[in-house]
């Protein structure tokens, strides 16, 4: 078998943490992988010097993950098509936001028979309904595309503490190899074939995460936070069964699910910006760049895409704990209305 040659679509929070494992596994696997990873960063000036040469020379992302050295062997690359035209295996760690345009530059520029895995927590919502990341993926580049999420707050993994993921991926072989790929003794991946539950999963959490953050800004302590998680999760196995046919409950138990819920609820930006909206009468948007400086909170956006699915479907009252984020986000309603949400949830009837 040829060896496959890997290049991250994104340099993030997350991309720089993933960039670690993977430049390491890629050296310590050069059997199976080329030890050269390329990683495509979207070019920013930091203290006056180009990103990309701060990480090609120190080894470090100073802006996004800060203290961490990244292998020397991951080279960070400011040309989307140089640093993805000869890999066979593209890592996409972005923001969902950009998920699409970039893809749309890749588009005939790549190996067809290059295989993508989506590290994206979110889904893309337009006139034509819910697509999961890794089908705007697959559409826009005509290549199989699976997906990676766990209880993998960026900050942990890079610190190589001990956590699990969740790989979903429902054609032979290709769940295996990626497994090679990611898998490190603190970096313990499962292959599951279902693998939209794996990413709607990835994608709704972050929403129960900002509703955490509401019940700590208000004071509330672990009880309660607890209510948010077996709520938020009751909402989450419901819009699945709703909107994916064939969405298999023992999911829910896998990292990305059950996990991926807890470890946000208590670590994420998102939990963080919901304490932020109690204490503060700032937008989203400032608090984001206030607290962040460049990372992006997606619990926002996908309170407001899933909002509009519902809306469309007329299911507003099934789901208030989703509808009460994502009015609290916008503003349009106070944080103490998200305890009388809790309070009134139809789990409780
Ligand atoms: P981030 O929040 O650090 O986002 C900043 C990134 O967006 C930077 O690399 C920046 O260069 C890039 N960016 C800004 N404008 C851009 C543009 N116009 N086009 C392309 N890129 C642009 O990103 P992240 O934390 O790496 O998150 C990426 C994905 O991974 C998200 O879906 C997130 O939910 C998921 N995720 C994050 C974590 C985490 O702990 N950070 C863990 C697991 C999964
Ligand atoms: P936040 O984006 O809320 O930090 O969550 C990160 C994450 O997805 C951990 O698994």
């Amino acid at each position: 078998m040829s060896k496959k040659s890997v290049c991250i679509v994104g340099s993030g929070n997350w991309g720089s943490a993933i960039a670690k494992i993977l430049g390491k596994n890629a050296k310590d696997r050069s059997d199976q992988f080329e030890t050269c990873v390329k990683m495509w960063m979207y070019e920013e000036m930091v203290d006056g010097r180009k990103l990309t040469e701060i990480v090609n020379t120190e080894h470090e992302n100073v802006k996004y993950l800060p203290g961490v050295k990244i292998p020397e062997n991951v080279v960070a690359i400011p040309d989307l098509i140089k640093a993805s035209e000869d890999a066979d295996i593209l890592i996409f760690v972005l923001p969902h936001q950009f998920v699409a345009k970039t893809c749309e530059q890749m588009k005939g520029k790549i190996k067809p028979s290059a295989i993508a895995v989506s590290l994206i927590k979110g889904v893309s919502i337009d006139d034509s309904g819910m697509r999961m990341i890794s089908n705007v993926i697959k559409e826009v580049l005509g290549i199989e595309c699976c997906a990676l999420m766990g209880a993998n707050l960026a900050g942990e993994v890079a610190q190589e503490q001990f956590c699990e993921t969740t790989i979903g991926c429902a054609v032979n072989g290709t769940g295996e190899l990626l497994k090679s790929l990611f898998e490190t003794p603190y970096f313990r991946c499962s292959v599951v074939t279902d693998q939209a539950t794996v990413e709607l999963c990835g994608a709704l959490k972050n929403i129960v995460g900002i509703g955490a953050g509401i019940a700590d800004g208000l004071g509330h302590g672990d009880n309660t936070k607890a209510a948010v998680i077996r709520l938020g999760l009751m909402e989450m196995i419901k819009f699945s069964e709703i909107f994916i046919p064939g969405s298999q409950r023992a999911t829910f138990f896998e990292s990305c699910g059950i996990s991926d819920l807890v470890a946000t609820c208590h670590g994420g930006r998102n939990r963080m910006l919901g304490e932020h909206i109690v204490k503060s009468d700032k937008t989203v948007k400032q608090l984001e760049k206030e607290l962040l400086k460049g990372q992006s909170f997606q619990g926002p956006l996908a309170a407001r895409e899933i909002f509009k699915m519902l809306k469309d479907k007329n299911l507003i009252e099934r789901f208030p704990l989703f509808v009460s984020v994502h009015y609290i986000c916008l503003r349009e309603s106070q944080p103490e209305e998200f305890i009388n949400c809790l309070r009134n949830h139809p789990e409780h009837i």
